[in-house]
């Protein structure tokens, strides 16, 4: 596969607008994206799954067509359990508050998620009385599966974990997690929001009762998400919002829900987005995923092995390159992370992400103020590494302690 041609599908790396390492935020967009919803705007503007007229029945068609796509990409046979929805935190909030979880249900997460998958727990647990219990993780970010083990016993109902994490780049075992939970009758929600666009995902092989992921990452239109669930998972979900689109027939006391998945879907959809999506997808594909996977990882070593003698950068999780996904953060002494960053870009282009990246349990629990972090994509190559490492040298010699 030839990454170097692939990058000039970028409109934003073909015009030089800068060093673009903050993939794990948000994707840059290939032309055939940003194609496909211009061709929805400018040819069929209309609204799916209501209107019978040709400009709406092709909307329908195409959404059908992206739910195709999702389920070929990920390998599952029913295109209708994937939910689309603005970001993989609206999918990890409409399982959670969905599930129905009463007063004593345990949540089992690890002690590094993002807050998507904190919060709507947190809330559960003050509004509901729901409890948490955390796998904790080793220092490289690892997973402690015997901890993990331990922390079963009758009260637990849901499993929740990232796949790979967004501060250290681990990717968890999240098979076995899974094997696990369902030994112990739980149900499992995985946040993909940092797997989907970088490894291949089998969610048949993964068993997982509900992934979520956001497609902005992958790299596809701004706040767009998907949450995928098994069929008789969805079907037990109770629907966080109601409205147009998720019901059958109402009357003014009662209302029957639609099938899923459109009974998730209130309201008029980002069809733009919907469109874009399959074009993000098909891009994927054409690229493979292991490929993809490989490219993150060359780039990573030669980020690790350039910084490797830089004396005050310490970096956040393992020493070993290959278990960073495409995930690099790190401090510098004496330097605060959103000073590194402002640095980087105003010296030299170079875009990375600094605070603390929406985890903040991860950083608290740990005593640290946040980090700077780099991640890499598809359009990134060796000579970006090298101007993001030779730069964040200079900064460190120069303004770190
Ligand atoms: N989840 C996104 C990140 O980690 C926003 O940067």
């Amino acid at each position: 596969m030839d990454f170097d041609t692939l990058r000039m599908d970028f409109p934003t790396v073909r015009n030089g607008a800068g060093i673009y390492l903050d993939s794990a935020c948000q994707a840059l967009r290939p032309d055939c994206v940003i194609r496909a919803m211009d061709e929805y705007y400018g040819d069929y503007p209309a609204c799916g799954g209501r209107s019978v007229h040709s400009m709406a029945s092709r909307v329908s068609l195409a959404v059908d067509e992206t739910r195709e796509a999702l389920a070929s990409f990920f390998g599952t046979d029913e295109p209708g359990c994937y939910v689309f929805t603005k970001n993989c935190t609206e999918g990890l909030n409409t399982a959670a508050f969905g599930l129905g979880l009463k007063k004593g249900d345990t949540v089992i997460t690890t002690d590094s998620e993002h807050n998507s998958n904190h919060i709507p727990w947190l809330i559960l647990q003050e509004n509901a009385g729901i409890r948490r219990k955390y796998s904790r993780s080793a220092e490289d970010g690892s997973f402690d599966m015997e901890f993990f083990k331990g922390l079963f016993d009758s009260s637990v109902r849901a499993v929740s974990v990232q796949q790979s994490n967004s501060v250290t780049g681990q990717t968890l075992p999240v098979r076995e997690i899974a094997e696990i939970a369902h030994d112990r009758n739980a149900v499992v929600i995985i946040d993909g929001a940092q797997s989907a666009p970088h490894i291949p995902v089998d969610l048949k092989k993964i068993d997982a009762d509900i992934f979520c992921f956001s497609v902005h990452k992958m790299p596809g239109p701004s706040g767009m998400g998907v949450m995928y669930g098994k069929k008789e998972v969805l079907e037990s979900l109770n629907p966080v919002f109601g409205g147009g689109g998720t019901v059958g027939l109402v009357t003014y006391d009662s209302f029957t829900p639609a099938p899923v998945p459109d009974r998730f879907e209130a309201g008029l959809q980002n069809y733009a987005d919907i469109i874009g999506t399959k074009a993000a997808l098909e891009y994927l594909s054409g690229i493979g995923m292991d490929n993809i996977g490989k490219h993150d990882s060359e780039l990573m070593r030669r980020m690790m092995g350039n910084l490797e003698d830089v004396r005050n950068l310490h970096i956040l999780g393992s020493s070993v390159p290959e278990k960073h996904g495409s995930i690099l953060s790190f401090n510098i002494d004496g330097l605060k992370p959103h000073d590194i960053a402002m640095m980087a870009d105003s010296m030299k282009g170079i875009m990375i992400r600094s605070g603390m990246h929406c985890s903040h349990p991860f950083y608290v629990s740990r005593h640290i103020g946040g980090s700077a972090r780099a991640s890499v994509y598809l359009y990134n190559n060796i000579a970006e590494i090298d101007a993001f490492t030779d730069t964040i040298r200079h900064i460190a010699d120069v303004f770190g302690e």
